[in-house]
């Protein structure tokens, strides 16, 4: 009896949006972009696009990686802090574009760390019941909706995308692709990075919106300091309880927040910086998404292998943060 990842998948829309189209946009600079960011462009979803149909692409991808049809999901999970409703879930949404009436589907709302989060769920599940063949983990976002495109603090940072992840419990006696977990969250930094209003606290209302408060608020700063030792204190525990050095490990992925974390991260692990991938430069922060991306990136193009040890870590809004040690 073992869980393994059957295949992975991602999707990031057409539409570049560069720092030079920012510099138009806001008081900013490409210079200053790049050197707090490592920001070069991201994507932007078309207006007619919604989140579920980025998931929709990027769950297909995966489902055709491994050869499995939409019609055998057990259930589908996605990750989002922007659904296309409040309800309908968007995993109710992929069901129906899937047509896969078996699968019981739900939300899961952990900010950049939802895709962690998910992955755990999911695996927990399908380790409890057996009946749970296939399980579809979707990390999706249209931030570009949530982001308001006169604020230079934020603006520069968020782009759109999707990844997935398709697990298949399977007959074999190996030990299962999440050797490790170590998640956590902290509701007293809730205010730090937030977005205000469309809820029960605060309903839509002409001042709501005139406010600008449907968007996404941050305190960079003490963000930042937050991210570095939670992720890298995250990424010990699961390497300690799982008895693998730093140096075993194939791939860090960390969320893709600011290159500046990243490096970081990596630094305090003490693992090299070819050996954390990044691709922050051409997607930004896409939340959710963001670690689905760079994990069917480095599949699709060979940079891991079957037996690999991958730590993926991340963190965000709530607070939520967390990591992963995957045997890929
Ligand atoms: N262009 C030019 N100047 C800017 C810009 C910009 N786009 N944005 C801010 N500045 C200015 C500020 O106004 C400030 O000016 P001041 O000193 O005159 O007040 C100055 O640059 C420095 O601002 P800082 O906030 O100190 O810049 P910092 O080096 O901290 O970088 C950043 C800001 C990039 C936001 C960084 O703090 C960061 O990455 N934080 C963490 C983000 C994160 O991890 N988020 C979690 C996930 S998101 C989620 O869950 C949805």
């Amino acid at each position: 009896m073992s869980i393994r990842i059957a295949g992975t998948g991602s999707y990031v829309p057409d539409k570049v949006l560069t720092n030079a189209d920012l510099e138009k946009m806001v008081e900013t600079s490409d210079e200053w972009i790049r050197t707090r960011t490592g920001i070069q462009e991201r994507r932007i979803a078309a207006p007619d696009q919604a989140t579920s149909d980025m998931a929709y692409i990027a769950g297909s991808r995966a489902l055709e990686m491994a050869g499995v049809k939409g019609e055998e999901l057990s259930a589908i999970i996605v990750a989002t802090i922007t659904p296309d409703h409040v309800f309908p879930g968007t995993g109710c949404l992929l069901q129906k574009r899937f047509g896969a009436p078996g699968a019981f589907c739900f939300d899961l709302e952990a900010a950049c760390s939802g895709l962690l989060y998910s992955l755990e769920v999911a695996y927990s599940l399908m380790r409890v019941n057996r009946k749970y063949k296939y399980v579809l983990v979707c990390g999706a976002e249209k931030l570009s909706c949530i982001t308001d495109w006169t604020d230079r603090n934020t603006c520069v940072l968020f782009g759109d995308g999707a990844g997935a992840v398709l697990l298949e419990n399977v007959d074999d006696d190996q030990p299962g692709c999440v050797l490790a977990s170590d998640l956590h969250a902290d509701g007293n930094y809730g205010d730090i990075l937030l977005m205000p209003a469309g809820g029960s606290r605060m309903p839509a209302s002409e001042e709501s919106v005139r406010e600008r408060m449907h968007s996404i608020r941050m305190a960079g700063k003490e963000t930042f300091k937050l991210a570095v030792p939670s992720m890298v204190s995250a990424s010990r525990k699961v390497l300690e309880e799982a008895g693998v050095a730093p140096s075993e490990v194939k791939l860090v992925i960390p969320h893709q927040a600011n290159q500046r974390i990243i490096h970081a991260v990596a630094q305090r692990l003490d693992v090299p910086e070819e050996r954390v991938y990044e691709n922050i430069s051409h997607y930004g922060n896409t939340s959710a998404a963001s670690i689905g991306i760079c994990l069917d990136e480095v599949v699709r193009n060979g940079l891991i292998e079957r037996g690999d040890y991958v730590l993926l870590t991340a963190f965000g809004g709530g607070l939520t943060w967390g990591a992963l040690l995957l045997k890929y």
